[in-house]
């Protein structure tokens, strides 16, 4: 699996890669994270990428030109399979999109600035268009980060214990259970008797009424779907 993102602010992207689970992932070579500084492949001295947006208005339009150069080069090196646009207006991520991108090889991310891209740069090349909620950033680096960790702990081998990804919340459709860790009391706030039984069936027959009953209360329209 490899990540190609597209940013002006490659620098923003740095740290959410060199850490953690995305460190690791990379470091077994079991995907490739690289970002692109957009300004490398503009066509002018300035460096600039954006203009003033044809019919007025407030707010600057970043070019079709310095995107499509970019992406050009990528996709004479490589096949892609998907060229994602993270957009407010996009469709809302999920676990579901994220398992399903999680079985695709190379893709590209392109993420916005200002007013947003010239609307032929979604026309011509993008393939899906994302947002990670319904609020707005000042860019798309932060969701293309979201994006990428969500993909990239799905795919066989990037967590230590391969079962954990299976057991998020969300993967079976439902939150997860509580959890807890030593002391069994803690200032008289004591852990539930079932997961001290060591009664494996108790315990996973808890788990999932607690997981069924946080889902009611918290998040009622995941039990519709
Ligand atoms: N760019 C700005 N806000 C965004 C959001 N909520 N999701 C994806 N991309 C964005």
């Amino acid at each position: 699996m490899r990540f190609d993102i597209i940013t002006v602010l490659p620098g923003l992207l740095e740290s959410p890669f060199a850490h953690s689970i995305l460190q690791r992932a990379q470091k077994k070579g079991l995907c490739e994270i690289v970002v692109h500084n957009l300004r490398d492949y503009a066509d002018n001295k300035h460096k600039s990428v954006d203009d003033y947006p044809y019919g007025g208005g407030s707010g600057m339009v970043m070019q079709v030109a310095p995107f499509a150069a970019c992406i050009e080069k990528l996709q004479a090196e490589r096949h892609y399979d998907e060229i994602i646009f993270m957009t407010p207006d996009g469709e809302t991520l999920n676990q579901s999109i994220a398992n399903h991108l999680s079985t695709k090889g190379n893709m590209i991310i392109l993420c916005g600035h200002y007013k947003g891209i010239d609307q032929r740069i979604r026309d011509i090349y993008v393939t899906r268009e994302l947002s990670i909620g319904d609020y707005v950033l000042s860019g798309g680096e932060l969701p293309a980060a979201v994006l990428v960790d969500a993909v990239v702990r799905l795919v066989p081998g990037v967590l230590s214990d391969e079962t954990s990804a299976l057991s998020d919340s969300f993967q079976g459709g439902l939150l997860d259970a509580p959890v807890y860790t030593r002391p069994a009391d803690w200032r008289g706030h004591k852990v539930p008797d079932v997961l001290l039984s060591g009664n494996e069936a108790a315990i996973n027959q808890w788990r999932d009424e607690q997981a069924i009953a946080r889902t009611k209360d918290r998040r009622p329209d995941l039990l519709d779907e």
